[in-house]
């Protein structure tokens, strides 16, 4: 590959001629900056530069490859030639831990100084809610921003929760429930529980192992991981972290070039994924302000303009190749290049149920995105009833090729059963693995499943149903299900650890380091 200087880099800096600096490689975006996702202007302004601070604290690592074509890449850069005061760009402020920042008046000592925060034992770590509540003080302000947020004023975020405490249990009594069998079988492939890990986009935010501790800790825990197409870590290190008879799942965000796609889903194929989860929630990313305001008080620096500040955040900066001309025609033809089995992820009615079934899927992932995509759109749980009774009457028979899984809320082993109950062959989880990678890395995510196992081990217990094939709809009253405005229990919990969204006058605002 060429060898080229620095000062011939710096020479290609306007947004028709546009060279930059990534990793040691100089890239012609000429071409690409327009479809950039994080806007073009953050590219042109920066051309003739060495990106890679920036680039590499928000992207993931193999998104050159994914979105870039071979030819964008014209050369090394000749280091010898780099002065960093010139050409590198600094990357965003390193965000601090947020354990000073949530040190609260009560929290303060005698004199009124601040007590030290001290992150608890894990042993103390006792439900979902508790990692949240440790993540939520270890984290950096971008990681906490981009996970925690959810669409417009989170009332779905919520809700997804919530939701689960309008079903209510009718348990049977004086059956054998001496040992509890919670196996069972996800797309062929065994689990120790009705349960996987949901693809969760860049958990290096959550720790540097991100996704290899994930996929270390589902082997461990005996359940599947769906890999996100969004990663911190490449696919072929996903791919390797894989132990002996372990099973991966994979998440598919399709993109405006189908070739990168197909080849994508190749590589996927040959790599031993057993299953293709495409997510079909998100032609757009939601609108999501803790993630939008922590990118416009950290990068501030960096990003001037208004265009790139309004809309802006981790999210929005990783995501745009995504196609959002994705229709239901296109199934047909992602079936053509994989022989995988295809699960539509984030399916929001019975209606678009029974198109999967129709269209050959192997089933449907009932969630709307974690609450982060369509502010007051159903939960996936509230949303499983009406996709039952549209397969049956579509075709009573569709359990023998069609399965169904919920995702969103799932914080406790009670709402795993809830979920069978109403016919969802598992649930998947998201934050909750983030949060307890986040806390104590892969043995946080390993005690956070044995503490669902032994939850849904009891209520299984409770219920008189002692194995997964005996949890039926009879064990559940959920009347109440669509009724959005009951009388609900005050859950100190979830509101605990709720983090409450504030306005732009109740924010301190870092300014802006001066430049130059
Ligand atoms: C999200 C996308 C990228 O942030 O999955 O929700």
């Amino acid at each position: 590959m060429r060898k080229i200087t620095m000062q011939e880099v710096e020479r290609h800096s306007t947004a028709e001629d546009c060279w930059v600096v990534l990793n040691g490689k100089v890239y012609d975006l000429s071409s690409f900056h327009p479809e950039h996702p994080g806007g073009s202007k953050i590219i042109t302004t920066n051309a003739g530069k060495d990106l890679s601070n920036l680039f590499n604290s928000i992207h993931p690592k193999d998104i050159v490859r994914r979105l870039l074509a071979p030819e964008a890449c014209v050369g090394v850069v000749d280091e010898s030639t780099i002065d960093p005061a010139r050409h590198v760009l600094a990357g965003p402020k390193k965000p601090s831990p947020r354990a000073r920042q949530l040190t609260s008046a009560s929290e303060a000592g005698k004199e009124g100084q601040a007590r030290q925060w001290q992150k608890p034992p894990i042993d103390t770590m006792l439900n979902t809610f508790d990692f949240e509540s440790v993540a939520a003080r270890t984290m950096s302000e971008e990681g906490w921003g981009y996970y925690s947020s959810g669409a417009d004023d989170e009332i779905t975020l919520r809700e997804n929760h919530t939701a689960f405490q309008r079903i209510w249990f009718k348990p049977r009594v004086l059956v054998n429930v001496k040992d509890i069998d919670m196996t069972t079988s996800i797309l062929g492939a065994a689990s120790s529980f009705p349960l996987y890990f949901s693809a969760t986009a860049l958990a290096g935010l959550a720790q540097e192992e991100g996704e290899l501790a994930v996929s270390r800790a589902a082997a461990k825990s005996g359940v599947l991981y769906m890999l996100p197409t969004l990663s911190s870590h490449t696919l072929d290190d996903m791919l390797a972290v894989r132990q002996p008879g372990q099973v991966q799942f994979a998440q598919l965000y399709v993109n405006a070039n189908r070739e990168r796609t197909r080849e994508y889903v190749e590589r996927l194929a040959i790599g031993g994924v057993r299953a293709l989860f495409v997510t079909v929630d998100a032609p757009q990313l939601g609108h999501r302000e803790k993630d939008m305001r922590n990118k416009c008080t950290n990068t501030a620096d960096v990003q001037k303009d208004d265009q790139v500040n309004r809309g802006d955040g981790v999210a929005r900066a990783i995501s745009e190749f995504i196609d959002p001309s994705l229709n239901w025609d296109d199934i047909p033809w992602l079936q053509s290049v994989t022989t995988l089995p295809i699960i539509l992820k984030g399916v929001a009615c019975g209606h678009d149920t029974v198109m999967a079934y129709k269209t050959g899927c192997a089933g449907v992932v009932l969630s709307n995105h974690g609450g982060r995509q369509l502010d007051t759109a159903r939960s996936g749980i509230e949303i499983l009833p009406e996709a039952v009774a549209a397969l049956n009457g579509h075709d009573p028979d569709w359990r023998r090729c069609f399965q169904l899984y919920v995702d969103g809320g799932i914080r406790r082993g009670s709402d795993i059963f809830k979920a069978l109950a109403l016919g969802a062959t598992a649930v998947g989880v998201g934050r909750p693995v983030l949060y307890s990678l986040a806390s104590y890395g892969q043995r946080g995510i390993e005690r956070m499943c044995s503490l669902l196992k032994d939850e849904l081990a009891m209520v299984m217990r409770l219920m008189g149903t002692p194995t997964i094939a005996d949890i039926t709809a009879n064990h559940v009253l959920f009347s109440n299900l669509t009724t959005h405005l009951p009388a609900q229990a005050h859950d100190h919990l979830q509101l605990g650890t709720y983090e409450p969204l504030r306005p732009a006058a109740k924010i301190a605002i870092t300014p802006p380091t001066p430049s130059g």
